[in-house]
């Protein structure tokens, strides 16, 4: 396989990683997660709200990682990514994946206990490092928090988040693919993906 065709994911999350293969495999690419001595890259998040400049910091910090590898001419990709609440002035955000762990989905539709307005959206900032080159993109997702948990698909706040773009089911409830098509992530990888080609003539 050529090279510019396998990507290697820079990410510990395995959602992130089976959500990507799901997007970009029909699309042509390979993707596989990066692994130094058998470990993902373990990254130091600067301190922002700003997911784009998460993203671009772990672009460097793998680049380093990878410097006099055999890794070191493959496509890398990154992405940071979490759920901005509009009524609680876009948290949990960048503390998406700290706040899942420790509230959870319980804790989130207790927060917005008797709000009417439930208004959120997923965001993903991706950037993938070819030959040189980056291609960053951003994919937005709007929906609502549910006032229950439904579903057990996917993973993280799927099982409360109802995407505008659809038919009242959490992304808890639908199948890979539904949520492939709809999703932040879906986005992001599909504009990086048409980056890559370039213009059509
Ligand atoms: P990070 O990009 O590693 O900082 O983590 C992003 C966090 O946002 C995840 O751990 C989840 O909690 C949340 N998140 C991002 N994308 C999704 C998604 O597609 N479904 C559910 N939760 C998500």
């Amino acid at each position: 396989m050529l090279k510019e065709l396998k990507i290697l994911f820079a990410t510990s999350n395995q959602n992130k990683i089976k959500e990507a293969r799901a997007i970009l495999q029909p699309l042509g690419y390979s993707v596989q997660q990066l692994l130094i001595e058998g470990a993902p890259p373990d990254f130091v998040e600067p301190q922002t709200e700003d997911i784009k400049i998460i993203s671009s910091s772990k672009v460097e910090q793998s680049l380093e990682m990878i410097s006099g590898t055999e890794f070191s001419d493959f496509s890398i990709l990154v992405e940071d990514s979490g759920l901005f609440i509009n009524n609680l002035g876009g948290f949990p955000g960048v503390y998406s994946s700290y706040v899942q762990k420790t509230i959870g989905n319980d804790g989130i539709i207790r927060i917005l206990e008797g709000n009417n307005n439930r208004q959120a959206e997923y965001r993903a900032y991706t950037i993938l490092y070819q030959n040189g080159k980056y291609f960053d993109s951003l994919g937005i997702c709007s929906g609502k928090i549910s006032t229950e948990i439904r579903g057990s698909s996917g993973f993280g706040f799927d099982p409360i988040f109802i995407p505008d773009l659809g038919d009242g089911r959490t992304f808890g409830e639908m199948s890979q693919s539904e949520k492939d098509s709809k999703s932040h992530r879906g986005k992001s990888l599909r504009i990086l993906s048409d980056e890559l080609r370039g213009p059509s003539e």
